[in-house]
C-alpha cells in the first residue's frame, strides 16, 4: 500500500538552480504571392514550431503549442516556488498552459485546525496561473490524506454540512478563476494492494469510516455542483491504468450516475512506473470514454518513477532499488522515453482527453526523489537544470530517434 501521507508532507519541490534559457522563434517568412484574381487566397501555412535540439533552447510555447489542438498541457506547482522564483517557475511559465497548486487547495493547508480558511497562500498561485493566462485545477476538495480530525467529528449528518458549507465557501471565493475541481480525490479501494478485493469497490478511509459508507462522495458532487454550476467536477484517482482498480473506478461510476449525482469526468493520476504497458494506461481513458456517455477524461498528476520498487519498499521504505545517483543513465532515460511516446501517441488519438498535467516540472521538484525511498529520481519532462529530457522530445517529434 502506498504511504501517501508520508508523500504529501513533502512540501518539497526546489533543487538545482540554472535556469532555462527561453528563445521566442526567430526568422522570417516567404514574401506572400497574391493569388490569381477571382480564386479565394488559401489558408496560410501552419508551421509547427522547431522541435528542440541539444544545440538550441526550446522555443517560448513550444510544449503547449504543440498540443494545443489535442489538451492543455500542465504542471503541479506551489506557492513557495513563486515567492523564491525557484527556476521551475519560468519554465512553467514559458511552456505550460495550465497549473494545478501543489497543497495550497488542500483542507489542512486551508484549515489545519478549523479556524476561518485562509486563502493566502492559494490565491498567491492562483493569481498567478490567471495573470499568466493559464487555467487553475483545484487540487482537491475531498482528499482523506489531507482531512484533519476535526473535519470527521460528530455524526454523519454534522459531517455532511461540515462539508457542504466547506465546499460552498472554497468554490465560490475561487468561482471566476477555477472552473476545474478534483472534488474527490483517492475515493477507490486500496484492496489490489493487500490482496483483499472481497470489501467492493470504496477505499475505507477515514471518511468511510467516519460517515459509515461511500455517501460523502454523493454529499461532496452534489455540493460542487450547487456551489458553482459552470465548473467541471472530477473524481480522481491513481492506477486506473491496474485493470482491478479500472474495474473498482467504473463500479463507482455507475454507481454515481444510477443516483444521478453530478460528474463531468475523470482525473486519471497515472503515476506510472518504466514498466507500465502503455495499452493499459490507455485502456483507463477508454474505460471512461466507452462506457459512461458524457464524462470526460483528464490525467492529473502524471510522472514516471524511474525505480521499479516492489510492493515492500512502498510500504515500509525498505528493499527499495539502490540510488542510481544524480546523472540519471542513458538507458533508463530512453526507457522513459518510449514509454511517454507510446502513451502520448495514443493520447493525441483520444479527443475526449482534455488536459495533461505533470506532477512538477524539474526532475528535482518531483515528491518520488523522496518516497518512497530519498534517492535521486527522473520522473519528469525537464531535468534538474531545466533543460528538456529526452521523453520531451519524444513525444513532441516523431523523427526523434530515441
Ligand atoms: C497524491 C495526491 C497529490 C500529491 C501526490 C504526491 O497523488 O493526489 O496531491 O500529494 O499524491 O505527493
Amino acid at each position: 500500500m502506498v504511504d501517501f501521507s508520508a508523500r504529501d508532507r513533502l512540501k518539497l519541490l526546489g533543487g538545482g538552480a540554472a535556469s532555462l534559457i527561453l528563445a521566442g522563434c526567430g526568422g522570417g517568412s516567404p514574401l506572400p504571392v497574391p493569388p490569381p484574381i477571382g480564386t479565394v487566397p488559401p489558408p496560410p501555412p501552419v508551421t509547427p514550431p522547431a522541435p528542440p535540439t541539444s544545440s538550441s533552447p526550446l522555443a517560448e510555447g513550444f510544449l503547449r503549442d504543440h498540443f494545443r489542438n489535442n489538451f492543455e498541457m500542465g504542471a503541479a506547482i506551489n506557492s513557495n516556488q513563486i515567492r523564491e522564483n525557484n527556476p521551475s517557475i519560468p519554465i512553467a511559465q514559458a511552456q505550460f498552459n495550465s497549473i494545478t497548486p501543489e497543497y495550497e487547495l488542500k483542507l489542512d493547508n486551508l484549515s489545519p485546525t478549523g479556524g476561518p480558511l485562509n486563502f493566502s497562500e492559494a490565491d498567491r498561485v492562483v493569481d498567478w496561473a490567471i495573470e499568466n493566462n493559464m487555467s487553475v485545477r483545484g487540487h482537491a476538495l475531498v482528499w482523506h490524506e489531507s482531512t484533519p480530525e476535526y473535519f470527521l467529528e460528530g455524526p454523519p449528518a454534522q459531517i455532511r454540512r461540515r462539508l457542504e458549507s466547506y465546499i460552498t465557501e472554497v468554490m465560490t471565493h475561487f468561482s471566476d478563476r477555477i472552473k476545474i475541481w478534483d472534488v474527490v480525490n483517492e475515493a477507490l479501494s486500496e484492496d489490489i494492494f493487500n490482496g483483499d478485493q472481497s470489501v467492493g469497490p470504496d477505499r475505507r478511509s477515514n471518511w468511510y469510516e467516519a460517515v459509515g459508507n461511500a455517501d460523502y462522495i454523493d454529499w461532496a458532487f452534489q455540493a460542487a455542483r450547487a456551489a458553482d454550476p459552470t465548473a467541471q467536477l472530477f473524481l480522481s484517482d491513481y492506477e486506473t491504468e491496474n485493470p482491478l482498480k479500472r474495474g473498482y473506478l467504473v463500479e463507482v461510476l455507475q454507481r454515481l450516475q444510477a443516483r444521478n449525482i453530478p460528474i463531468d469526468g475523470v482525473g486519471h493520476q497515472f503515476h506510472l512506473r518504466l514498466d507500465t504497458p502503455p495499452a493499459e494506461v490507455l485502456a483507463a481513458l477508454d474505460a471512461v470514454d466507452n462506457q459512461f456517455m458524457g464524462l470526460v477524461n483528464h490525467v492529473t498528476e502524471m510522472d514516471v518513477n524511474c525505480y521499479i520498487d516492489r510492493g515492500v519498499c512502498w510500504q515500509t521504505g525498505l528493499g527499495c532499488e539502490p540510488d542510481l545517483g544524480t546523472a540519471a543513465p542513458a538507458a533508463i532515460l530512453a526507457d522513459q522515453a518510449t514509454l511517454l511516446r507510446a502513451v502520448f501517441d495514443g493520447f493525441v488519438q483520444r479527443s475526449n482527453l482534455e488536459s495533461v498535467t505533470f506532477w512538477g516540472v524539474r526532475d528535482g521538484d518531483s515528491w518520488l526523489n523522496f518516497t518512497p525511498a530519498v534517492r535521486s529520481n527522473y520522473p519528469l519532462l525537464f531535468d534538474r537544470d531545466g533543460d528538456p529530457k529526452p521523453c520531451l522530445n519524444a513525444i513532441t517529434d516523431p523523427a526523434y530517434q530515441i
